[in-house]
């Protein structure tokens, strides 16, 4: 039997802490100096960006690059560039951060929601096609976790019913299918560079594309309307000023240079962590489609299933963490059952639809089930780690479910 949990005074399997989050270095020095003594620090003078947009772009097999303030912003652009119109609808999941489904509001379109599978933790879909009524325009499939959604048929679907396909990568930098990368498959696709994610700059986002027309639509968006061929004070559509700094890019660009490199160790260490915590009764980790040839792991996401483990999933949560794991239930409610939702508090968005809209009514089991019982996840930096830290991490696991009376026992004492 395994020593006394560290929840209950024992000793902690890890005292150490994992790889911390962001990395950087000398590159990331010289980059911002030389932007700094440039006197280049906006995007329409410096070359920062240009470069980072053509890497990016290219390394996810597009065309363009859009490089905006962040992966909020690069959704509304691209919903904006499909021409999606006031009041249209558009298809998101309810496991997601917050801003897949508030870009659409700030698009003025209506977020609809459609359940995640409880295996892939990705949209369904079934549940989608079940969703399209005579006002769909659009679907926004989630890349959770960094394992690419199912492309083939959401393509497939878009195509049967006149769809457009945008993908939002904000955590699937440089993940891939046998089919192409992630980003590559909808019409547009958004990245986010917030602090936490796979490749950041604090905060910054990417619209990419291989349409020339919607690059050049997203192209005048963020740059006040204006058009490449056009003058200065001269604004064609709605838009504004969101484009990404100089100094944002030029970290960017060193981040690049260790994105394969880190998300080949991810990927690695994401896998064997798969294999041996789906070992243990009641853990289910993320499955891994058979086309699925890079999973970027921002997340590994996993169920916890408390009756086959044996412990409600709370407790043993609270146990890894004793242990010195840092564990989090991950998304604790559907996105409809935000207040946001229930109280249709769209300010001055929705003016119409609003009216008949009624979330409260929303209901996808798979998605409460994960929040409300099941869903946990690691984050990306402990993937960063060595084969020692992934068996840390499998022992605590190991431990807790060896000890898991002990919790049961604490819970009703
Ligand atoms: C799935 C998803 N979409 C969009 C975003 C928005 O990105 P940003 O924070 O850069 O606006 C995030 C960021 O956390 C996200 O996780």
């Amino acid at each position: 039997m395994s020593q006394p949990l560290a929840l209950l005074g024992g000793p902690k399997v890890r005292s150490r802490p994992f790889p911390s989050w962001p990395v950087f270095g000398k590159e990331e020095e010289r980059r911002l100096l030389e932007t700094l003594h440039s006197g280049k620090w906006g995007k329409l003078h410096g070359l920062q960006t240009q470069e980072f947009e053509r890497r990016f772009a290219a390394m996810h097999g597009c065309a363009h690059g859009v490089a905006v303030v962040n992966g909020t912003v690069s959704l509304r652009i691209a919903l904006m560039a499909a021409g999606i119109e006031a009041e249209d609808e558009v298809i998101v999941p309810p496991y997601t951060f917050l801003a897949t489904a508030t870009a659409v509001l700030e698009a003025n379109a209506v977020p609809v929601f459609a359940d995640v599978d409880l295996e892939t933790f990705n949209l369904d879909p079934t549940a989608v096609r079940a969703a399209i009524t005579p006002r769909t325009r659009a679907i926004i499939p989630v890349h959770m976790g960094g394992q690419v959604a199912d492309m083939d048929a959401f393509r497939r679907l878009a195509k049967e019913r006149d769809l457009v396909v945008i993908e939002d990568a904000a955590h699937a930098h440089c993940a891939a299918t046998a089919s192409g990368a992630a980003g590559s498959f909808g019409q547009m696709s958004s990245f986010s560079f917030q602090s936490s994610k796979n490749l950041t700059c604090g905060e910054g986002g990417i619209v990419l594309c291989s349409d020339d027309r919607l690059a050049a639509a997203c192209r005048s968006i963020h740059n006040c309307g204006r058009l490449e061929s056009g003058a200065w004070y001269e604004h064609h559509v709605m838009s504004g000023n969101y484009r990404l700094g100089e100094f944002q890019a030029a970290v960017l660009n060193a981040q690049l240079d260790r994105l394969a490199e880190q998300t080949a160790t991810r990927d690695r260490n994401g896998q064997w962590l798969a294999r041996r915590l789906g070992e243990i009764p009641g853990v289910h980790p993320q499955k891994r489609p058979a086309d699925c040839t890079r999973h970027s792991y921002h997340l590994f996401l996993f169920r916890l299933d408390g009756e086959a483990f044996g412990a409600p999933r709370e407790a043993v949560l609270e146990a890894l963490r004793a242990e010195g794991i840092p564990v989090s239930a991950g998304y604790a409610l559907p996105l409809y059952r935000q207040p946001l939702f229930l109280n249709r508090a769209f300010g001055p968005y929705l003016p119409v639809a609003r009216k008949r809209l009624d979330y409260a009514t929303a209901h996808c089991p798979n998605c409460e089930e994960i929040c409300s019982r099941q869903g946990a996840w690691l984050e990306q930096n402990l993937l960063l780690g060595s084969l020692d830290d992934m068996q840390d991490i499998v022992r605590a696991f190991e431990k807790v479910h060896q000890r898991r009376a002990d919790l049961v026992a604490r819970a009703s004492a």
